[in-house]
């Protein structure tokens, strides 16, 4: 066996005992109890969401640093999403990456913690960075397309994803990535600009403004999607070999002329 497969297959143990291996087990009784064999939502029961408002998407121009790009995202209005946030939820994570996790939008418990993915998807996001031997903080920046709650948990729309999206270029261009990881659909089509499907996008490398970004499910649907979830941990072996790869020096880096 080589080296790399057994290094995997490490992982893989390390996998199991941060419990992403068997952190679907959560959603296993609610499933079960489907006899349609669809899964439940893993978000809060959905009760008719308010529909998108008009946003502006005009260029903005913002401060290049994190205090002066979090002041204005607190009290944006660029978009009806602000109407009903408890508060907007900016990022977290490490300021120089070299990782960045996109998610879609803030959940109920992130909109009352002010924190990104701090609810039951959180907690799978936080297991799959562990399966990868990340950390939020230390390795990754976690952000989101919209800073702010859709009401219902619906999908933001593309007009309020637009609105949002200088905020989430300029983190981009704060923390310059080695690597971008966007979770989901709505990710995906955000930074790609694309109506491909997920499952076309996983397994290769995009780029997004020069920024290698690879793509995989989003938490929420792992949780309540129990066979993707080899598939997501595929998807992090493949972003961490390129990471690897994009964070080795290369022959120019190390003083050749
Ligand atoms: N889902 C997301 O996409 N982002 C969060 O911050 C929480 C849940
Ligand atoms: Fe502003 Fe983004 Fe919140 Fe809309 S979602 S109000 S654009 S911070």
């Amino acid at each position: 066996m080589d080296s790399r497969s057994l290094k995997e297959l490490e992982l893989l143990e390390l996998a199991g005992l941060y419990g992403f291996a068997q952190a679907a087990t959560v959603a296993r009784p609610a499933a079960a109890a489907q006899p349609s064999g669809q899964a439940p939502l893993a978000r809060e029961p959905q009760a008719a969401p308010e529909p998108a408002q008009p946003a502006n998407t005009a260029p903005i121009t913002l401060p290049a640093d994190w205090d002066g790009l979090r002041a204005i995202v607190r009290d944006c209005t660029r978009c009806g999403l602000c109407r009903q946030r408890k508060q907007a939820v900016f990022g977290v994570g490490a300021e120089r990456g070299p990782w960045l996790f996109v998610g879609e939008g803030p959940g109920a418990e992130e909109d009352e913690q002010g924190d990104p993915f701090v609810g039951q998807s959180g907690k799978l996001l936080d297991n799959m960075l562990a399966a990868i031997g990340l950390k939020r903080g230390r390795d990754a920046y976690i952000a989101n397309v919209v800073k702010c709650r859709p009401p219902g948990n619906r999908t933001p729309a593309l007009e309020e994803a637009a609105a949002c999206a200088p905020y989430l270029d300029a983190q981009v261009d704060l923390i310059q990535p080695k690597l971008i990881v966007a979770l989901g659909k709505v990710a995906a089509q955000r930074l790609l600009n694309t109506e491909a499907s997920l499952a076309s996008l996983r397994g290769k490398i995009h780029q997004y403004r020069g920024y290698p970004v690879a793509v995989t499910y989003h938490p929420s649907y792992l949780l309540r999607t129990l066979p993707e979830k080899a598939k997501a941990w595929e998807d992090l072996l493949f972003a961490r070999a390129k990471m690897l790869e994009f964070a080795a020096p290369r022959p120019h880096d190390r003083g050749a002329p």
